[in-house]
């Protein structure tokens, strides 16, 4: 047999296959974006070899038949899918397509909308009456699901009245979801009561919807939005925002982010607009959709195969990947702790191509269970780190089960077995967006991302984790170190980029800290460097000496001592005044200090103690010129012990040097809003924070109003 005709039958098969996973079991097997271009690859062949279609092919029908204990119910009429569309391009193709199709039309108004990521229904009512709600099924025939619908509180029961009146049977067409947050509770709950946590809203909304008892569902955060009309009598409708405008009339829910728009140049700009604003939308949404807003045009325009052709889903990149494990590596920090990591062929996960995926902690590894030449599904959304969602054990003989190193990838030191916490930033779904090891930092970044509902989630890993012991000799714990020590918020030494450095290291021209203010000693070598000029060397050198002059708690925080983040190096600073003081402080003495407990005083302890890091620091110390902690007394100031908080976005001053200046005026600057707040700094766009303020009567103050507060105090 010839060999597409071959691979077009096993397509059908397939399709056949994730079909009933997926519509009639709640269970997928593969990604959507899988599932996806299983499709196109169908599509086109059928569009190459029209003869070959037979009614059983998938792109003939739009679902499966439902396999339940609900009775079935026929749709009056045929609930459509829409076509789908990837760029602009394909966007461009549908409104010259549909242009044609009409022959006499030049311009069209088109209505926008969200694609809701949810479970589609269609709820009949007669003369105002909710008599049925059926799921879309085959897109012919769905489920009975009245008594579940009727547990909705936003589907009214009874039609309000207005202007239009009721028709004596309308079929409206929507969509079932579960907000963001809403989901994020029951899923919390599932877990304290034991109970199977739900993938995504979609599937927890779909499960809920065919609940057999309704007493389940009537517990379950579902919504509604309605997005269009099947059968209608008695009443007619001229433009589709005629349409939603009698919904909303009639009581029913209205996405408001829905518009009626003038060219399809207007429809892209509305696809960039959410797409921007995607993670500030409360609900999962996969795209957007395009209709011709004219209920005449769109009779005129009618339908083919599976969809109308007066519409288009404009889908974002998918946000969920397959692709092959190539290799797990244990990646070594600047603190020694080793991260499984998995090496990935590329591959494009909502538009931005993914290569590596941490896979975090022994406990992760375990679970996932990932061994070279399996497939992985890859899952991330806006800046969300990419997550290995599940893996596809590869067929036959898989891999190697990964199992903990006994010595270091790096050095080949032992390594040994530790615990950690560490601070996780997640988005308002509790999807992971940033990782942080000191509490201070994630605060930080909250307070940078002012306008997004973020929070942070503490995780201890419960498991040991392993750690190098090899300290001083490991290459990617002195390239960590380093790294950190030249950062913009430690010594701040411009021209050391990560390549130039890794080159020092291995030149062995840095090994330690001091070697790094006795570079002039190797110019010749340096100016000899690739893509490393005399006037790179003449700046980088120049940068250094200027690093020389540093506030002790930034040198402090520079060293990276664990558990020593900005904070707590400035509480050192301030409370024990100079770096001899610091480096003797007892137990007792570091325990004194605000902020400083236990487990932080004895980092400190053993790292003073340490006698390479005596050493070091012995060499280090002739070349610094360390500014002491300002003299002025911050008693007297009127900011002495206020608590501050800063939000949105400042024009005259950047924040950092703002927050410098507080501190040295004795505040306190926090990262939330609470009832110790005493004063909220608001910059423009402010967002939560400053409704909070209000809320609790928090001073405010703008951004031009600081000169006088900063005078004043
Ligand atoms: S219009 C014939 N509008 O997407 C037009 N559909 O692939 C079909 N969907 O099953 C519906 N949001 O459930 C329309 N704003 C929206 C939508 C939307 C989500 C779903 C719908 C349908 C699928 C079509």
């Amino acid at each position: 047999m010839n060999i597409t005709r071959e691979r077009y039958q096993e397509l059908q098969h397939q399709i056949r296959d994730h079909d009933h996973a997926y519509y009639t079991l709640d269970n997928p097997t593969i990604s959507d974006h899988e599932y996806d271009s299983l499709f196109q690859e169908l599509l086109s062949i059928e569009t190459d070899n029209p003869l070959w279609i037979s009614p059983e092919s998938p792109s003939q029908r739009v679902g499966v038949k439902p396999e339940s204990d609900f009775s079935t119910f026929k749709h009056y009429k045929s609930m459509l899918s829409l076509a789908n569309a990837f760029n602009d391009k394909d966007i461009f193709d549908f409104h010259e397509r549909t242009l044609k199709n009409l022959t006499d039309a030049k311009k069209l108004q088109y209505f926008c909308e969200p694609k809701m990521d949810g479970a589609a229904v269609s709820l009949i009512y007669e003369d105002g009456i909710l008599v049925r709600g059926v799921t879309r099924g085959d897109g012919s025939v769905g489920e009975d699901i009245t008594s579940n619908i009727r547990t909705i509180k936003s589907i009214p029961l009874i039609l309000k009245e207005s202007r239009k009146p009721f028709p004596r049977l309308i079929e409206i067409r929507g969509e079932i979801f579960i907000r963001k947050a809403a989901f994020k509770r029951l899923n919390q709950l599932a877990e304290q009561e034991g109970q199977k946590i739900f993938a995504n809203p979609r599937n927890a909304a779909a499960g809920s919807l065919r609940q057999l008892d309704p007493m389940i569902t009537n517990v379950r955060p579902l919504d509604f939005f309605a997005h269009g009309v099947g059968a209608c009598e008695g009443v007619s409708f001229l433009v589709l925002d005629e349409v939603f405008d009698t919904f909303a009339g009639w009581g029913l829910p209205i996405n408001k982010l829905n518009a009626m728009v003038d060219s399809i140049d207007d429809c892209l700009q509305y696809f960039k607009d959410i797409e921007a604003t995607r993670d500030q939308i409360p609900f999962d949404i996969d795209g957007v959709v395009f209709k011709v807003a004219s209920l005449e045009l769109q009779a005129d325009l009618g339908e083919i195969a599976r969809s109308p052709r007066w519409a288009i889903a404009h889908k974002f990149a998918a946000e969920e990947a397959v692709t092959t494990i190539e290799n797990i590596e244990f990646q070594v920090g600047r603190t020694g702790i080793l991260t499984p990591v998995a090496k990935l062929t590329s591959v494009n996960v909502g538009g931005v191509n993914v290569s590596k995926c941490t896979l975090h902690n022994m406990d992760e590894l375990k679970r996932l269970d990932p061994r070279v030449g399996d497939e992985a599904v890859i899952k991330r959304a806006g800046d969300v780190i990419p997550k290995m969602i599940r893996v596809i054990p590869a067929a036959g003989v898989r891999g190697s089960v990964v199992l903990a190193p006994k010595f270091c990838p790096s050095c080949n030191s032992k390594v040994f077995i530790n615990f950690q916490t560490d601070w996780l930033i997640v988005n308002s779904a509790n999807e992971p967006i940033k990782k942080f090891s000191s509490l201070y930092e994630a605060n930080l970044y909250l307070s940078d991302h002012p306008h997004r509902e973020l929070q942070i989630k503490e995780i201890k890993i419960s498991s040991p984790f392993i750690k190098c012991s090899g300290r001083n000799l490991c290459p990617e714990i002195i390239q960590g170190k380093f790294t950190h020590f030249v950062s913009r918020k430690a010594m701040d030494i411009d021209g050391l980029g990560q390549e130039i450095l890794d080159s020092l290291i291995s030149k062995k021209f840095i090994q330690e800290y001091a070697d790094i203010y006795s570079l002039n000693k190797h110019r010749l070598e340096l100016e000899g460097l690739e893509r490393f000029g005399k006037k790179s060397v003449d700046n980088l050198i120049e940068s250094i000496k200027k690093s020389a002059q540093v506030d002790l708690f930034r040198f402090l925080f520079a060293l990276g001592i664990e558990e020593v983040g900005e904070t707590t190096a400035r509480n050192l600073a301030s409370h024990l005044h100079d770096f001899k003081t610091i480096s003797q402080a007892s137990f007792d003495e570091l325990l004194a200090i605000p902020d400083i407990g236990p487990r932080v005083a004895s980092k400190i302890k053993d790292y003073f103690d340490d006698e390479e890091n005596q050493r070091q620091l012995t060499n280090i110390l002739p070349h610094l010129d360390l500014i002491l902690p300002s003299a002025i007394s911050t008693q007297g100031s009127r900011l002495s012990g206020l608590h501050i908080a800063i939000t949105g976005k400042l024009i005259l001053m950047p924040r950092d040097e703002l927050k410098e200046l507080l501190i040295q005026k004795g505040a306190k600057i926090t990262s939330t809003v609470s009832k110790k707040t005493n004063v909220l700094i608001a910059g423009e766009n402010a967002g939560s924070k400053l409704i909070k303020a209000n809320e609790l009567d928090v001073k405010i103050i703008t951004e031009d109003q600081i000169g006088n507060f900063l005078n004043d105090a």
